[in-house]
Order: structure tokens, then sequence, then C-alpha cells
């Protein structure tokens, strides 16, 4: 693997073997053990969206592996704004750094920045495409917490248009056996007929505007993604859609996830339910994101 670029360049043993280090990278962590793998390399964080968890998740984890960071959080403070262009921004950074860790407001960003960077480029999120390494976090997620991904019964619920966390975690899910996916969106919000094509043949798909969560192992909740639509006017028609109460969730042997950041499709209630993995999944990006730079540092530089 030379990029993590979509969860489609990738085949379910790379994802077996990323999901058995993570678990390595768990118990280091756990054990305080120091690490050096990565001491006197530098990772590079461009992040021209906002991010909490995927951003500093990567920081720790870089740091974790005895690493350092470099990077900006806001495009406005860097070259962007007197006309740089990406491909010249990747040339620049990939001879000050090891890796490149990009997320970007527009699809094909980070594939476009992997076809002119002489060092590993991973996909934290361009537009409402993909975003890989949440997938792989949520599949590290899913078997930490339910012990498998094989047989799964899945509902994805709420902006299954823009977001980009759902689109990533079907195609991966489609690798596994048996798995059955329930799309529970608005009509305005339902996911891509390209992806629907792309994943048909391998799960079993099932799609509804209500919010039914009968034989469900795990409820993905997603946010509306204000920022993705065009006309604000069609955001408040959707607005506060699909609400996930404590009710819906306990005495269920059922999982709730969530990418966060959430706004107010899941109560606070649930936060105290051992149902509820969201906080938890956001912890497990960091092991997961340790194995993704260790191996993808490794694959490059042997
Ligand atoms: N899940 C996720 O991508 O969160 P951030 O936007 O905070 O990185």
């Amino acid at each position: 693997m030379d990029h993590l670029i979509s969860t489609r360049d990738i085949n379910k043993n790379e994802i077996s073997n990323i999901l058995k280090i993570a678990e390595e990278m768990e118990n280091l962590l756990e054990e305080k053990k120091p690490c050096e793998f990565m001491k006197g390399k530098l990772l590079a964080t461009l992040f021209y969206e906002p991010s909490t968890r995927t951003r500093l998740s990567f920081e720790t984890a870089m740091k974790r592996l005895g690493g350092n960071v470099i990077g900006f959080t806001d495009a406005k403070s860097t070259s962007v704004t007197k006309g740089e262009t990406l491909r010249d921004t990747i040339s620049v950074i990939g001879g000050y750094a090891d890796l490149i860790v990009i997320r970007h407001p527009y699809e094909g960003a980070s594939r476009l920045a992997s076809e002119c960077s002489k060092i590993p480029v991973i996909n934290a999120g361009d537009g409402s495409n993909q975003h890989p390494t949440q997938t792989l976090l949520d599949l590290y997620t899913i078997k930490r917490e339910i012990g498998k991904i094989d047989n799964l019964n899945i509902a994805f619920i709420g902006d299954l248009k823009y977001g980009r966390t759902v689109h990533s975690l079907c195609q991966a899910l489609s690798l596994f056996e048996n798995v059955n996916i329930r799309l529970i969106s608005p009509k305005e919000l339902k996911m891509p007929q390209e992806i629907i094509e792309d994943i048909k043949s391998k799960v079993s798909l099932e799609e509804m505007e209500e919010m039914d969560l009968e034989n469900i192992d795990c409820i993905y909740m997603t946010r509306i993604q204000k920022e993705r639509f065009p006309d604000p006017n069609e955001y408040h028609k959707v607005k506060g859609i699909y609400k996930l109460n404590k009710s819906q969730v306990e005495n269920k042997k059922v999982i709730v996830m969530h990418p966060l950041p959430r706004v107010d499709e899941i109560e606070q209630e649930l936060d105290s339910l051992e149902q509820s993995v969201y906080f938890k999944q956001s912890f497990y990006g960091i092991p997961v994101r340790m194995a993704i730079l260790k191996l993808l540092y490794k694959s490059n530089n042997q």
C-alpha cells in the first residue's frame, strides 16, 4: 500500500492486517510502553477543512509512535490565499515530511495529492466522498464491541448523501460475509446511486425513511451535514429529522456508533448506556491510526 485514499483501494486481507496491528497498538497504549518506531520522522497534517478527532488522533498516534508533527488547520493561513496549487503544496511538503494526512473540501483532492507526492498520502476526508481511516476505526470498533464483522446487521441513519463516513464504511462492509445493511434517510438524503450499484450484489440492502431498528446489531447515526447543502432552505427541511432516545436502545442487544461530531441526533441521556460506544469509537482512532502510519511508512521504506 503506497497511499490510503479510498476504501475501494484496500482488500479484506489488508483490512484484517491493519485491525490486527491496531490491536497490538492498543495493547501498547494500555501498557504505556514507549515506542520509537517513528522516531525522527515527521507527519504533515494538511487540514483545509475543520476537524477535531481526525487531526488530533493522527497527531496523538504519530507522537505515541515516537515521531513528530507539522501542519496547518486553516488554509487561509497558508499560501493557498496567494494562489498556490495543491500540486505545488504537496511537492513542497514532500521535502519536509515523511507522510502526509490531508483533509480537503473537494472530492478527489486526496487522490490528486497522492498522484503528485513522493511520500505516502492519507485521505482524512475529501468532500462528501471518502473517509477511509474513519472506516478502519469503525470496523475496529465493530470487531472490538460485537466480536465479529461477518453476519452483521447494521442500520445507517441520517445524512447518507453527504456523509462520507457511511460511503466508505458501506463499501468496506461489502468485503465481509453476509452483511445486512439498512439505509434510513429522508428521500432528499439517500445514499448515492453509484455506491448502491457498487455494493448491491455483495450485501443485503434495504432502504427506508422510517426509523425501524428491529433485528439490528449496530446503529450508525450520522449528523445532517449542514455545510454541504447548496441551499440552506433544503437543510431546514430535514434538520433534526432523526433523534435516537434511550427507550429505543436500553435493554436491547445493540451498539450505537457515530463518527461524531453529533448535533442533536443522539440524546445526551444515551451517553451513560453501555450500548453507546461512540466515545470509545473515537478513542479507537488512535491505535488504528498508529497502525496505518506504521504500515504505510514501513511499506514505503523497505
Ligand atoms: N469523525 C470525524 O471525522 O471527526 P472530525 O471531523 O472531528 O475529524
